[in-house]
């Protein structure tokens, strides 16, 4: 077997995966078919920071982050400053955590993440104002059709004044479209819609435009990336969504493109994907990549092995929506492996920590950097 090499390369992800690697280094991963270059090169050249290379591009590059996990270690604090143009807080800016009560707002956790961004000339985002969850507690029980549109102009222009003129830009409305709620549009049933109808929609734009007239106003959404039957159902129902909205004079700005991506998903169809891209940018709105990861849960145990995969889906991926001068901003879901969501969303069967974001879990570039900045690096200038 001189050329091929049978490598088990153990048992992986739900579905027992079993992965063969075989001569020429490539990795053949069952049952998607997805085969991987292992050999693939990610060198880079010269020193600059992500956030430098996205710079020289026009590009912004930067992450999420929690309170608690950015103040905790000086390492990572220093890790953010050079690597980051841009934070968005992780959870600090959504309704369960500024509201404690029904008539308190507290701001303690988000100021700490704002300071923290303007102490070191950052750039800083708002997620999300009008969300279907982490509601608070109280919500269910006080929130109601005769009350609803208050308690949204209140949180909205309450949080959105706080930091107006510091805010680069807002998730305004955050994953309102579920075509598999059989709602009108492909509405997403949530409170929202069930007590004030699809106009909450542009009602939260407008008062997020008066708050705050200089911030950018983003509509964030979740699984438009692959090229399955749901997705393309989900990007035209987004489209008509947009086209709504401008049509009607909406003060909308942008499109956020959460980029959870999956390794072993299935294939990116760069061809759909970019033309999604054109058509969103053909209505004069702006793009930005807002939570970025690629979760390794269904990969072979063998960390080099997934580094690699990892790599090579960030690179494919950010090569095309990069290719779209609308993209105007990149940022991860977290920087470093130590925190990510995805440790408790898509836990490994095998029990291994995993491995999604462009840090290990000691603040040190992977592979997955070096993809990331190889595609700030070949993209055109803004
Ligand atoms: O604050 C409570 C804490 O008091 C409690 O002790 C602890 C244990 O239960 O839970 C804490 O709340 C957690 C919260 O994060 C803050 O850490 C929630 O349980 C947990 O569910 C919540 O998860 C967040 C998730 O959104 C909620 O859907 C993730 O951290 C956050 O990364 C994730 O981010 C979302 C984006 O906002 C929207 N796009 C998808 C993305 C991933 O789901």
């Amino acid at each position: 077997m001189s050329r091929r090499r049978l490598l088990y390369m153990g048992v992986s992800g739900f579905a027992g995966a079993l992965a063969v690697a075989v001569a020429k280094d490539r990795l053949l991963i069952y049952p998607s078919q997805a085969v991987y270059n292992l050999k693939k090169d990610f060198k880079v050249v010269g020193q600059s920071s992500l956030k430098k290379r996205a710079a020289a591009k026009g590009l912004i590059y930067g992450a999420a982050f929690g309170r608690d996990f950015l103040a905790s270690d000086k390492k990572l604090q220093a890790s953010t400053v050079r690597e980051c143009g841009i934070l968005v807080p992780e959870n600090e800016l959504k309704w369960d955590a500024l509201r404690p009560t029904p008539d308190k707002f507290d701001f303690t956790r988000s100021d700490w993440l704002a300071a923290f961004a303007r102490t070191h000339k950052m750039l800083f985002r708002g997620h999300t104002l009008v969300w279907y969850q982490q509601l608070p507690q109280w919500f269910k029980e006080v929130v109601n059709r005769q009350n609803a549109e208050k308690f949204l102009v209140e949180h909205i222009t309450t949080v959105t004044k706080r930091y107006a003129g510091r805010m680069h830009s807002w998730d305004v409305v955050n994953e309102a479209i579920e075509p598999d709620d059989g709602q009108q549009a492909g509405l997403r049933q949530s409170p929202w819609l069930q007590f004030l109808g699809a106009d909450y929609i542009e009602l939260a734009y407008r008062v997020a435009a008066q708050a705050d007239p200089k911030a950018m106003l983003v509509y964030n959404e979740n699984a438009l990336e692959y090229s399955g039957y749901k997705e393309e159902v989900k990007r035209t129902a987004v489209l008509k969504l947009l086209e709504r909205l401008k049509s009607r004079g909406t003060p909308i700005h942008a499109l956020g493109i959460q980029s959870h991506l999956v390794a072993q998903e299935g294939a990116l169809n760069a061809k759909k994907l970019r033309s999604f891209l054109s058509d969103v940018a053909s209505l004069g709105l702006k793009i930005l990549i807002t939570e970025l990861d690629v979760s390794d849960q269904k990969l072979p145990s063998n960390p080099a092995v997934r580094d690699r995969i990892v790599a090579g889906i960030y690179e494919d991926y950010l090569s095309v929506v990069l290719d779209e001068k609308a993209v105007i901003a990149v940022l991860n879901w977290g920087l470093s492996d130590r925190h990510t969501w995805l440790s408790t969303f898509t836990p490994r069967s095998d029990g291994a920590p995993v491995r999604p974001l462009p840090l290990d879990s000691s603040f040190k570039p992977k592979l997955a950097w070096n993809a990331i900045a190889r595609a700030f690096d070949q993209a055109p200038k803004r």
